[in-house]
């Protein structure tokens, strides 16, 4: 039902490995603007492409170098994402009319069985409304979706809870535009160098970033958000929630490792909402390993508030 329903033009939320994907055929125009029309999110905030065999690579992009063949056979399927230079076949609709596009293959067996039924590229966007916690559990892609898509496909929590990692290599230096659980260790171990977009972890402000998707509130929930800065008082977050809790804000306050965090946290953001906290406190972790992609995150959840 799911693959017919994309052969016909018609918008799908599918489980990948990283969060769930709200997907549609990448080749179709019309479908394409059912993907944003369901999310709400800005047309110039391009999608990645989904694909479950290295052929279909070749009608998406203008040339296959040998820094990506060295990536693909490292890391794909899995949660990696690559900017090519786009082949003319792919819609401006899909790229928000840049001439690059990014591809994944995802390793979710569910994702890959419904690839391969279409037999067509898909582009998904993680499956949450616009600006929201991605979809990470089945209740929460069915609580934001249900009446805007036409199937859904669930099955079970995620893997990893935090989105692929998003790696440039449309032009000479590779740049790492977004972080996840493929990291960036692992990526120079293969092809050596990388650039590192430089509002990962900073307010973009006059620095334009490389991934459009970038400028815009990500990952917040209705509640204020705060990073918990690693500090040597041990009582430091104690201080901090009292002192919001003084003026009747309830209060939640997550100390977990980067490994916990990148599993859970769009989750506990999203519970946070259902349970009626005002504020969520998050403890820093080190931004090194899946604690960058972490961290990227928890910052734009926080819209940069460090306390
Ligand atoms: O794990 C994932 O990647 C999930 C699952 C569903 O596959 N998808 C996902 O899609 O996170 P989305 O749309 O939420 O994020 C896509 C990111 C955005 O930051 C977007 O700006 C960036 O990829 N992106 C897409 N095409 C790009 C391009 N041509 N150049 C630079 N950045 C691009
Ligand atoms: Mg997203």
């Amino acid at each position: 039902m799911a693959a017919e329903a994309l052969k016909k033009g018609k918008t799908v939320v599918f489980p990948t490995e990283t969060v769930y994907g709200l997907g549609a055929n990448a080749l179709d125009e019309e479908a394409v603007a059912g993907i944003y029309r369901a999310k709400g999110r800005p047309l110039d905030n391009p999608l990645i492409i989904h694909i479950y065999k290295n052929t279909q690579l070749i009608y998406l992009v203008t040339e296959i170098t040998e820094r990506a063949r060295l990536l693909i056979d490292a890391f794909w399927p899995g949660p990696l994402t690559l900017v090519f230079n786009k082949n003319l076949s792919v819609p401006n609709s899909v790229t928000g009319g840049l001439n690059t596009v990014a591809v994944r293959m995802p390793k979710h067996a569910v994702a890959r069985k419904l690839l391969s039924l279409v037999d067509l590229p898909i582009a998904a966007p993680s499956a949450n409304l616009s600006g929201k916690p991605s979809a990470t559990k089945p209740k929460h892609v069915l609580n934001q979706l249900s009446d805007r898509v036409a199937v859904i496909v669930t099955d079970g929590d995620v893997e990893y809870g935090i989105e692929s990692t998003v790696l440039d290599i449309s032009g000479k230096n590779a740049v790492l535009l977004r972080p996840g659980s493929i990291t960036l260790e692992a990526i120079k171990s293969i092809i050596g160098s990388v650039e590192v977009d430089k509002t990962l972890l900073k307010r973009a402000d006059l620095n334009i970033p490389k991934s459009p998707g970038m400028k815009y509130r990500h990952y917040a929930p209705e509640a204020e958000v705060y990073v918990l800065n690693n500090t040597s008082d041990k009582n430091h977050h104690l201080k901090v929630i009292d002192a919001f809790e003084a003026n009747q804000k309830k209060v939640l306050y997550i100390d977990k490792t980067a490994e916990a965090l990148a599993k859970t946290l769009y989750a506990d953001l999203i519970e946070a909402d259902n349970l009626g906290y005002d504020v969520v406190i998050i403890k820093a972790v080190t931004p090194i390993g899946v604690g960058l992609a972490v961290m990227n995150r928890l910052l734009k959840a926080a819209e940069f508030r460090i306390l």
